[in-house]
């Protein structure tokens, strides 16, 4: 989705924002562009382009010829929503006389109704977003003070926002407001610098303070204040960013989905490190917050999520009810918020997301809490929006995930949640030895994860043979069948092979009529309950000339007979199967993409987090 960077302070705001536009790129965009100040004419340069953030470089080159150092400015990358994804309608956008430049993330639902409004009192247009309303609007308000304007600005406007205001009026100052859209301002000595998006700040600065939804800042080179929708001031807390820079760079790897993935051992390890218990046989995850007693009364949990992160909390209902029995729910997050959902007394709601910022998972999580449940979240990003309203979760601790497509964040989300399938099953009906054995295996995920990336030189030569068919199916039984959907998702948005996952059941239900020699099945048939099943369905697949590429446990040759190709894992239990075929789905997906030249880190279309709805 859209990203914003702002700079105020000693150094060269161009610099900055260029390397911070850079750094949200994964984020997903169709164009880009920035403002600054020039001190020598006292203007707004503005300079955007559609395509990547390269061809702004470019413009920036012939637009903006060095010499001059200019110390404030806002910069976007665009996910086009309103209007097609060209420079026109670009941002930053310019108010009527080109005082006011604005750069804005979300979406304004109200902007037709303020367009022709604006349009009858004498403001013209040049762009189809819905953005550039804001602009005019803020010139309309303008009486002397920039941060009263924006703030009269933006009480009109129904919707959502994230924004960065500068004006050539006030050169000394950035506004930036926040409503349902992340903005976060980095604390650095002489200078600002906001964005939407932490990995723009990381470089500058540790402290961060995240605006929450009404919170409007007023920011200079060596100030911020924040004032509520109501005009009073508000003291925000910083929160320490513990990310090295490092972690937000490719080290040595072609992609950042190829790092991500051979990062998964030690991602693995720090989701658990100091986490679990082997003497009582149970985890401790401080963030639940939750009390044994408080625990021990939940009978019934809900999970909402979107995405894979919606994979990950199928993978936790049978977790759950496996090892807590809890009788456990899982609901895609729109469809939560929409359908006015039960909520009894005892209900305990999960809310999982990788970014802590998807926009149906957040207003699920709102709609919960409306409700009067007990929401717990399990998110990546520290300081998002998930992970700070629910105010009890469990960070996955697995670092920055940069490439669009999640790969480490759902290793962590299922050994998080089995952790917790733990902690739920230890205060109701779950063992002390069963909980050790548990924690036991936990502990050895990490090196589970590393035998399956050693694998990886196999799994590229079956890439290499498949790369070049267009449609594919995945298939898989119990805790294998979120992986099938899993494996499918991951294969279709990286290298755009039109793949589905179903329950290895439900293909005689219909799939299969689509069967023949050019559509591939992966079939997920490891040592693990189902699989004598799942064996059969690939003979049927077989029968059809299907070509059949079997997912399946090491050393367990017949499986030899039932296809053409095998990918091999290593023995474990069925518990943990998910993570171990879901990385081996991942360097399936990467090589394939890699063959067919698709943009792995940014794929078309897609963003890294949703934001609006
Ligand atoms: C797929 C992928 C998406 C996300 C989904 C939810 O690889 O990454 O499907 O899982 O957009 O995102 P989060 O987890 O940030 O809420």
């Amino acid at each position: 989705m859209c990203g914003i960077v702002g700079y105020v302070g000693n150094n060269n705001a161009q610099k900055v924002i260029v390397s911070g536009l850079h750094r949200l790129e994964y984020r997903g965009y169709d164009s880009a562009g920035l403002s600054l100040w020039n001190p020598d004419t006292g203007e707004l340069d503005t300079v955007k382009t559609s395509g990547k953030i390269g061809e702004l470089e470019s413009c920036l080159e012939h637009e903006l010829p060095p010499g001059t150092t200019r110390p404030i400015g806002i910069g976007h990358t665009r996910w086009a929503t309103h209007g097609a994804p060209n420079q026109v309608n670009a941002h930053p956008h310019l108010s009527q006389t080109g005082d006011f430049s604005i750069v804005h993330n979300g979406i304004i639902e109200n902007y037709s109704a303020l367009k022709s409004r604006l349009l009858a009192n004498g403001f013209s247009f040049t762009s189809d977003t819905d953005s550039e309303v804001l602009a005019h609007l803020i010139e309309q308000c303008y009486d002397g003070d920039l941060t009263r304007a924006v703030t009269a600005a933006l009480e009109q406007i129904e919707g959502t926002y994230g924004i960065c205001v500068i004006s050539k009026l006030h050169p000394d100052k950035i506004i930036a407001a926040r409503q349902g859209s992340p903005i976060a301002v980095g604390i650095c000595h002489n200078e600002t610098v906001i964005a939407s998006d932490i990995s723009a700040i990381v470089q500058h600065t540790d402290r961060v303070v995240f605006l929450n939804d009404g919170d409007i800042l007023t920011a200079t080179a060596d100030d911020t204040e924040i004032l509520s929708h109501k005009n009073v001031p508000i003291a925000r807390e910083a929160t320490l960013i513990d990310w090295d820079i490092g972690q937000i760079e490719k080290g040595g790897f072609d992609h950042f989905m190829l790092k991500e993935i051979h990062e998964q051992p030690s991602a693995i390890a720090n989701a658990t490190r100091g986490r679990l218990l082997l003497k009582e046989g149970t985890a401790k995850l401080d963030g639940m917050k939750m009390t044994s007693r408080e625990i021990s009364r939940v009978d019934r949990i809900l999970i909402v999520a979107c995405g894979t992160s919606l994979y990950a909390a199928m993978i936790g209902k049978y977790l759950f009810e496996d090892y807590a029995d809890i009788p456990t729910e899982v609901q895609q997050a729109a469809e939560f918020r929409y359908r006015n959902p039960i909520i009894e007394p005892n209900t305990c709601v999960l809310a999982i997301s990788q970014s802590g910022e998807t926009a149906d998972t957040l207003a699920a999580v709102r709609e919960a809490m409306r409700k009067g449940a007990e929401v717990l979240s399990i998110c990546n990003v520290v300081g998002s929006t998930i992970a700070r309203e629910t105010g009890r979760g469990v960070y996955l601790h697995a670092g920055p995930e940069i490439g669009v497509a999640s790969t480490k964040a759902i290793s962590c989300q299922i050994t998080i949640l089995t952790m917790m399938a733990l902690i739920f099953g230890r205060t109701h009906r779950l063992s002390m030895q069963k909980g050790r054995e548990i924690v036991d295996y936990l502990s050895q995920l990490p090196k589970l994860a590393q035998k399956v990336l050693d694998q990886e030189t196999a799994i590229q030569a079956v890439a290499d043979k498949y790369a070049s068919y267009e449609n594919a199916f995945f298939i898989g039984r119990g805790y294998m069948y979120p992986a099938a959907l899993e494996g499918a998702l991951k294969l279709k948005e990286i290298s755009y092979i039109h793949a589905e996952g179903y329950h290895a059941a439900e293909l005689k239900h219909g799939p299969i009529a689509l069967l023949n020699g050019d559509v591939p099945l992966i079939g997920l048939a490891l040592n693990i309950p189902g699989r004598n099943k799942t064996c059969s369905n690939l003979q049927e697949a077989r029968a059809r000339n299907t070509p059949v590429i079997a997912i399946a446990t090491e050393g367990h040759r017949d499986i030899e007979k039932h296809c053409d190709d095998i990918i091999q894992i290593p023995e474990c239990p069925e518990f943990l199967a998910p993570i171990c075929v879901i990385i081996a789905e991942q360097l399936l997906s990467y090589y394939i993409a890699k063959l067919r030249g698709c943009e792995i880190d940014q794929p078309r279309n897609l963003a890294k987090s949703v934001t609006v709805e």
